[in-house]
């Protein structure tokens, strides 16, 4: 069965308040778009990548992409949403590639920067031929608690405690069947991941433990990070 990558990149990254796009932000010597694109370029089970940009967007660095192959297709159709982007996305790819729907895409956040080609491989693996798809994701650590509303410019107080039993955190990729994802887009289109638009059909993803580096960049903070987990992979690599 065939794969496809699709990476939403038309948000603005207002939360980390730069003057360009934060995908387009310099991380480890690439813009930080790049590193997402190279791991998914290069896994071989991977037959496209095809990035979803906005229509405005005067930032894509064709140049520095140009190394990356011609697995690598850019769609100018981003959406007001994460969830419009790829549902405009799945719509435009399904042009350029010869498939029913029951093709498998992998929706990866430009914002994850440090994906590698073992997480991608391990997904694809855990996943197989399952029609429910599933989803990278780390058991949640932490003791989790729940606040109260927050009052100005002091801590806010503890409500109460979550159990943190059995709760994940929703990492990328999230991969799914073509047409399957496009028909819960369309029927939840409220959603912040892909996994919810196919629970709320009623179908039940599983759950693929992926690894803590795989973090999502939205804060400034968030990038020295980044840079740090792609720094220690060069020494060691
Ligand atoms: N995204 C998109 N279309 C949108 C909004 C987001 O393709 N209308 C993409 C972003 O470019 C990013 C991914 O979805 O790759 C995850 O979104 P997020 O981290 O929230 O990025 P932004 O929406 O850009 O950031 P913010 O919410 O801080 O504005
Ligand atoms: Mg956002």
């Amino acid at each position: 069965m065939s794969h496809y990558a699709l990476v939403p990149a038309a948000g603005s990254g207002a939360r980390m308040g730069g003057e360009m796009p934060k995908q387009y932000l310099p991380l480890a010597g690439r813009p930080m778009i790049w590193h997402a694109l190279a791991a998914l370029c290069a896994t071989p089970a991977i037959r496209k990548v095809f990035v979803v940009l906005s229509p405005e967007d005067t930032y894509w660095p064709l140049a520095a992409m140009a190394a990356l192959g011609d697995k690598l297709v850019v769609l100018r159709c981003g959406g007001e949403t994460r969830a419009a982007s790829v549902a405009n996305g799945l719509r435009e790819m399904a042009a350029r590639i010869d498939g029913n729907g029951d093709e498998w895409v992998l929706v990866h956040d430009a914002a994850r920067p440090c994906l590698t080609v073992a997480m991608v491989e391990t997904l694809i693996a855990a996943v197989g031929e399952d029609d429910a798809g599933g989803i990278l994701a780390m058991p949640v650590a932490d003791t989790l608690k729940k606040a109260f509303e927050r009052e100005e410019d002091v801590p806010p107080r503890i409500a109460h405690t979550v159990p943190r039993e059995g709760l994940w955190q929703a990492q990328t990729p999230q991969m799914f069947r073509r047409r399957m994802l496009l028909e819960a887009l369309d029927f939840a289109p409220q959603v912040t991941d892909e996994a919810s638009a196919i629970e709320a059909l009623g179908l039940k993803p599983r759950l693929v433990e992926g690894e803590i580096g795989n973090l999502k960049v939205t804060w400034p903070r968030d990038l020295q990070l980044a840079e740090l987990i792609l720094a220690s992979r060069e020494q060691h690599a």
